[in-house]
């Protein structure tokens, strides 16, 4: 039993999609894919990528990314007497995935794994350090397209509420070793130095360090996340760090890669 990871696979861009359609379907019958979120804001396309991995794969995880609970057109528009809410997102997603088959919870995969999803937000100061103090809601989409209840209204709470639903899921069965996944980043050193991004603000906007306590607290060493569009392949403190994204058709360009690319990381 093999499991690949992939993030990021953004298919409300077509190009996206006919990446995903274009993964053969046969070899992959016997594997695990985990997929580390931003799927896409858009649910119809979103369960068509989906529909096409769960095709292709004996089982499929995934945890949302941020893309993946927009709910606004970013537009100023009438709003409903009742408007959708991220949260509400969250829950239309784990029914699409429950139809689909897909594992937005904690399972295992073949006789020796356990694959634990991580939910997570972006908390301010992670990694921030000399990153510049700038209106984030003009170079940044979430704040326009997300919309949260009073309750989650800032980061920090957005942070600390999934860090709560998560915790349930953090006893790992004995016998059996885990491979944690998360969208968000769960350590400032998985960012590039400020100097190689092109986007200076997105170490405030990457992740939250909670992510990273709890993985270990589960005992993981090794973990897929995603979110930044950058791939990485590291080990701190005794766990490894792996990011595989598609990313956007223009980001692939620029770095000369073709074509979808799964990272087998077991
Ligand atoms: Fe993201």
């Amino acid at each position: 039993m093999r499991i690949f990871g992939i993030s990021d696979l953004h298919v409300d861009f077509a190009p996206n999609l006919e990446q995903v359609a274009s993964l053969p379907v046969g070899p992959h019958r016997a594997d695990t894919l985990v997929v580390a979120g931003d799927i896409c804001h858009r649910l119809d396309r979103a369960e068509e990528a989906l529909g096409l991995l769960a095709d292709r794969f004996e089982q499929v995880f995934l945890v949302p990314g941020n893309h993946d609970l927009w709910v606004k057109s970013g537009e100023p528009a009438p709003e409903a007497a009742e408007p959708e809410s991220s949260l509400d997102r969250l829950e239309a997603l784990r029914r699409l995935a429950g139809r689909l088959g897909i594992r937005m919870e904690p399972g295992p995969a073949g006789t020796d794994w356990w694959v634990l999803p991580l939910h997570g937000w972006y908390e301010p100061g992670f990694g921030a350090e000399g990153a510049p103090e700038v209106d984030m809601s003009r170079h940044w989409s979430d704040p326009n397209r997300c919309r949260w209840p009073p309750e989650q209204s800032t980061d920090e709470a957005r942070c600390a509420w999934f860090e709560q639903l998560n915790r349930p899921a953090l006893r790992t069965p004995p016998g059996r070793r885990v491979l944690s996944f998360s969208h968000f980043v769960p350590r400032p050193e998985l960012i590039p130095p400020l100097e190689g991004l092109r986007f200076k603000e997105l170490p405030r906007v990457s992740g939250t360090l909670r992510l990273d306590r709890q993985l270990r607290a589960a005992g993981s060493r090794l973990h897929l996340f995603g979110h930044t569009h950058i791939a990485w392949d590291a080990v701190i403190d005794g766990v490894r760090y792996v990011q595989r994204p598609l990313a956007y058709p223009h980001e692939r360009a620029r770095r000369g890669e073709t074509g979808i690319e799964l990272v087998r990381l077991v």
